[in-house]
């Protein structure tokens, strides 16, 4: 009726299935160029488009693939789920990476498999929807972590070594003061041994707990003060019962530089209340408190309800080595100390530490 009107949109469509053939061309001409491997796929599963990194990664020439079912880039023991999971796609097509939890691995055509990621996309083309897989070869990255595990395993191995060497040699120096204390008569004498003996255990005990938790930076303090703690009582051989230790603890890990200070400054304490606080068969108890509070405070006390401190004692100035120590591995971690004589006896050591 209208040749005119008629010849206008017979020229509308040719001009639009060039503007497609167009764009089409435009589309394969990017997937071409791309970076990435690219393999697009239709409904059924078949590969309709590969780019020339999709050969090269998978060492397939294009007319090999183009027609053929995806799942032969898919290792064998992998294909039987791929067609489900191809149609999971399709149910809800949205672009997304594939397989977000799971390591995926393609299959070459010399038959060997190397790590992928592959990100999928849903286009729509006149020919129904189709699933553009854009897939990069992980192989080099997986290399790459692989070998800082193991170095770091070995990191690990290394630093496990020489805790446990030095423990070793600190249980060897220990026991040396022990076979000497054995030819000891005098009893200031033995005690001072016993003091030094003790000292060199309780740095042991600091890398013994480091070597046992398996976390070389940390500390796990309240396992080692469980640990500490018996084995003081028994080296001054009170009668137990006498005098109760109990021990509240929260559970707080300590860098190695600040564990063995503050493992030492424990070591005093206790020591101190177990030898003074409770003389001529005196009975009580004695409490350690450790609180982590904000901002990485960490409060340590150690408290007994014994004979409190003369108040001739100057302890900022205490010439005997003990109270000097404390003083002096108190400075080192930062901290201050805090005394209260009497009812009860308590030290308060208060530090802050890093994270
Ligand atoms: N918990 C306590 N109860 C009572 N007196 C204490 C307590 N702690 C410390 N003292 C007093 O403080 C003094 C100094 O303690 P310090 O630890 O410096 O020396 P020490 O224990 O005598 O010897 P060492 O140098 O071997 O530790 C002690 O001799 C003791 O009189
Ligand atoms: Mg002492």
């Amino acid at each position: 009726m209208h040749p005119k009107g008629g010849a206008f949109s017979e020229n509308r469509k040719v001009s639009f299935e060039r503007a497609l053939q167009k764009s089409d061309e435009r589309f394969r001409r990017v997937v071409e160029a791309a970076p990435n491997a690219m393999v697009m796929t239709n409904a059924s599963g078949r590969i309709e488009l590969v780019n020339a990194q999709a050969e090269r990664l998978f060492g397939y020439s294009r007319v090999e693939l183009l027609g053929r079912p995806v799942e032969i880039l898919v290792p064998e023991r992998f294909r039987r789920h791929h067609p489900a999971l191809r149609e999971a796609f399709s149910a809800d097509p949205q672009s997304r990476p594939m397989g977000a939890e799971r390591d995926l691995f393609g299959l070459g055509r010399d038959g060997n498999e190397f790590p992928i990621e592959i990100g999928l996309n849903p286009i729509d083309t006149e020919d129904g929807t189709m699933v553009l897989s854009s897939i990069i070869d992980i192989s080099e990255r997986k290399h790459r972590e692989d070998s800082i595990q193991a170095a770091l395993k070995e990191k690990d191995l290394l630093l496990s070594e020489i805790h446990h060497r030095v423990k070793n040699n600190l249980q060897v120096v220990s026991g040396l003061l022990d076979l000497q204390s054995a030819k000891i008569t005098d009893s200031i004498a033995l005690l001072l041994l016993v003091e030094s003996q003790n000292r060199i255990k309780t740095m042991s005990l600091i890398h013994q707990t480091l070597y046992e938790s398996k976390d070389f930076a940390r500390v796990d303090f309240c396992t080692f003060l469980d640990s500490l703690v018996p084995n003081l009582v028994s080296s001054y051989g009170s009668n137990p019962g006498r005098v109760t230790l109990l021990i509240d603890a929260t559970q707080i890990f300590l860098p190695i530089d600040a564990a063995i200070p503050c493992g030492l400054i424990v070591n005093e304490l206790i020591s101190n209340a177990l030898k003074h606080a409770f003389p001529n068969d005196r009975r009580g108890q004695i409490k350690i408190d450790l609180v982590r509070g904000e901002n990485h405070d960490v409060s340590l006390s150690v408290s007994d309800d014994g004979i409190g401190i003369s108040e001739e004692l100057d302890v900022g100035e205490a010439t005997t080595l003990g109270l000097q120590l404390v003083t002096l591995l108190a400075d080192q971690l930062g901290g201050k100390i805090t005394i209260q004589r009497s009812n009860p006896t308590r030290f308060l050591l208060q530090f802050k530490v890093e994270r």
